[in-house]
């Protein structure tokens, strides 16, 4: 890193104060921060300083020290620290930086530093004769993918040739700076392919069915899925170490996920939905009074919601009638919906309006009731 020291005091001058425009914008930029956080403002003063005169001088840093409340050191700490902030008078037209770093170094920027030093100055930081041109090298100013670049001010000049360079000096220098379009300075983009794009031209043609299948296989089988061999599959198939993995993994893995076919899941246990919940007790207050098995019980299957092993379950509770779901209270519907682990389901699907229609006429008054056969 570079010394970084203020100018010489013969370039220093006696005072400084931002022009109207500059302190009504100051005054509202100090105000944006909270009270006792106004010191947060002392780069953008610092930089608005340094648009108004081209650089930071020693009187700027003070007089921004003194807005803020802040030690002058510490204001001198920052403007010394980002080399964004000049030190010392810089050209009136241009101040050149030219980034060396490696992208840009391998891809010529010493060709473009010789010209700044033919046309500009033999050393870094030395003005032109008439005072108009400047240049300095930087570090890295994040366009490497259009390298070799300079900045300007507060504007990029990519894709480079010494040749190209030349005429955007002569042009600042001849005071047209703004007529040059910033950016790269070839047929591109941003940062498109010179020319224009060359992939992604038409629209992604339909994935190839095994690739589609490979995919789909990996991420329906979760790895929390009971009975399977977790590490054994981790280590065979990596798609399908996590959840959040999977798909993206399987789809880099697809050869991997067909040459490896996962072994064969076994039994799984019943579906959560299906297994009680241990927290209602049967013995609960607002558990539904049971009956016997009735010789003919309603078929409760034809509740939406109920199928096969919840109408067993709710056998089990004694439940074998429309009327008996029909009947429930909000607190027994809220019981059974908890043993059921069901989430609201029961009132969702409303149980004791499709009970009721079925209580009263079977499926001819559920049709009425909801215009559609239940199930
Ligand atoms: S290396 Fe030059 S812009 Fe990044």
């Amino acid at each position: 890193m570079s010394v970084r020291r203020l100018a010489e005091d013969q370039f220093q001058p006696a005072a400084f104060a931002f022009n109207d425009e500059n302190a009504v914008w100051a005054d509202k930029t100090i105000k944006k921060y909270p009270a006792g956080r106004q010191q947060s403002a002392v780069i953008p003063l610092l930089m608005r300083a340094q648009e108004q005169d081209g650089w930071v001088t020693r009187a700027a840093i003070e007089k921004v020290a003194d807005m803020l409340d802040m030690a002058y050191i510490r204001v001198l700490e920052v403007a010394t620290f980002y080399t964004q902030f000049q030190l010392g008078p810089v050209g009136t037209r241009a101040h050149v930086q030219v980034c060396g770093t490696t992208p840009c170094m391998l891809r010529g920027s010493e060709g473009l530093m010789k010209v700044c030093k033919s046309k500009i100055h033999d050393h870094p930081f030395e003005r032109n004769a008439e005072g108009t041109l400047s240049w300095e090298e930087v570090e890295c100013l994040g366009a490497c993918v259009n390298a070799p670049m300079v900045m300007i001010g507060k504007d990029t000049y990519e894709d480079l040739t010494p040749e190209r360079l030349e005429e955007i000096i002569d042009t600042f220098n001849a005071g047209n700076g703004a007529s040059i379009k910033p950016g790269p300075q070839i047929d591109r983009h941003f940062s498109s392919p010179e020319g224009g794009p060359t992939t992604l031209l038409a629209p992604d043609p339909k994935p190839k069915a095994s690739a589609k299948k490979a995919v789909g296989d990996a991420v329906s089988l979760p790895p929390s899925e009971a009975g399977r061999p977790k590490s054994a599959d981790a280590e065979t198939n990596p798609a399908l170490k996590t959840p959040h993995t999977a798909p993206k993994a399987a789809a880099n893995n697809v050869k991997a996920v067909e040459a490896a076919p996962l072994p064969a899941p076994a039994a799984k246990p019943a579906k959560a939905a299906a297994a009680p919940a241990a927290s209602k007790g049967l013995a609960d207050k607002n558990r539904p009074v049971g009956i016997e098995k009735p010789t003919a019980p309603d078929d409760l299957k034809l509740i939406s919601g109920v199928g096969p092993k919840i109408e067993a379950i709710l056998n089990e509770l004694g439940i074998f009638t429309y009327a008996q779901v029909a009947g429930w209270k909000k607190a027994e519907r809220e019981w059974v919906d908890g043993y059921l682990n069901f989430k609201g389901r029961i009132e969702r699907d409303d149980w004791a309006k499709q009970a009721k229609a079925l209580a009263k006429g079977g499926e001819a008054e559920y049709i009425k009731v909801f215009g559609k056969k239940p199930r």
